[in-house]
């Protein structure tokens, strides 16, 4: 006969910035599309969540030339946030994607602080549950990548941007700032209600036949388990500088990966370039999430963490 601990079935639904998702395990963004990509490759309903594609306020074409290039052990991508506009997701992706069942998050993007003030005001008045800031893509000109570098620069867009935010504001952090945890401290000063961290890393490639750069824009962002130690250091470090949940990804692609960060002080994870070879993954991480929880008496998700801020 079990004892009661051991008999108590684990409680893998997470609340993060008082939204419940079923499980820690989210789908990143610019990896899993607006949700239909994937019908029929993985239970959609089983995730935890799910961050669409990047958007902005005004479609965009992405970049031109390569727009992927295999690495050992990652993945380049400069994509340049192709994407329909906000208000053509707000009217044709998103009531589908709502109906797929997990929590849904817009990933917002922008070239000016007004852009991404109109886009979270677009966003505020639709169905998403959470709003995503992405100021951290390395593959578009202007804005992006720039926001995120210094603590300063994060700050002028987060306060406006929170000013006319009516959905709980995650902040998605650039590996790329010299000083991660001072703009770590100005997203949640200036209203940030959890991290994500983190966005690929700058890297490029060289076509030695073609003896040029691979990507018209010459670098582009690294992602896959290239990068994952490199991601785990920085949530584990930003674990001690903030008090609002983590959520940690880069190069996660099984559950061993996701325990890592969720030991680390992730209150959940999320997985993207992994999904490209493996569909099934996040539906494999969240189960292999939940054998570990039983395996070792673990009753909640935030009896993972091995941390204690400071
Ligand atoms: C093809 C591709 C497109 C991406 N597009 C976006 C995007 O639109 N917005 C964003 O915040 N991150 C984007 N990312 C970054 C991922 O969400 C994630 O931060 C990064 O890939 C690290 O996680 P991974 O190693 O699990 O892929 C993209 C990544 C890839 C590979």
């Amino acid at each position: 006969m079990t004892n009661k601990a051991q008999s108590a079935a684990p409680e893998l639904a997470v609340e993060i910035a008082g939204v419940r998702f079923r499980n820690p395990v989210i789908a990143a963004s610019g990896t899993f599309g607006f949700g239909g990509e994937y019908d029929g490759l993985l239970d959609i309903a089983a995730l935890g969540g799910i961050c669409a594609k990047g958007l902005t306020v005004a479609a965009r074409n992405g970049n031109g030339g390569t727009r992927l290039w295999e690495t050992p052990s990652g993945l380049l991508n400069s994509i340049g946030l192709e994407n329909p506009g906000i208000e053509a997701f707000i009217e044709q992706e998103l009531p589908r994607l709502r109906a797929l069942g997990p929590v849904v998050i817009a990933n917002l993007s922008g070239g000016s602080v007004e852009e991404y003030s109109r886009g979270a005001e677009l966003l505020s008045a639709s169905s998403v549950d959470m709003i995503e800031l992405n100021i951290s893509c390395p593959n578009v000109k202007s804005g992006g990548i720039a926001f995120g570098l210094d603590a300063a620069s994060a700050a002028s867009v987060v306060a406006p941007v929170r000013a006319v935010c009516a959905k709980p504001l995650i902040v998605k952090l650039s590996p790329g700032a010299p000083d991660l945890a001072a703009v770590a401290r100005a997203c949640v000063q200036n209203g940030a209600d959890a991290l994500s961290l983190i966005n690929t890393v700058r890297g490029m490639a060289i076509d030695i036949r073609r003896r040029r750069p691979v990507f018209d824009n010459i670098t582009a962002g690294l992602s896959g388990p290239a990068i994952r130690p490199i991601a785990l250091r920085m949530v584990w470090e930003l674990y001690e500088q903030v008090d609002v949940p983590l959520i940690g990804l880069g190069g996660i692609a099984c559950a061993g990966d996701a325990v890592e960060f969720l030991m680390a002080g992730a209150a959940a994870v999320q997985v993207g370039s992994a999904s490209f070879s493996n569909p099934a993954a996040m539906n494999q991480i969240a189960a292999g999430i939940e054998s570990f929880m039983r395996e070792n008496n673990i009753q909640t998700v935030n009896g993972f963490n091995i941390r204690r801020r400071i």
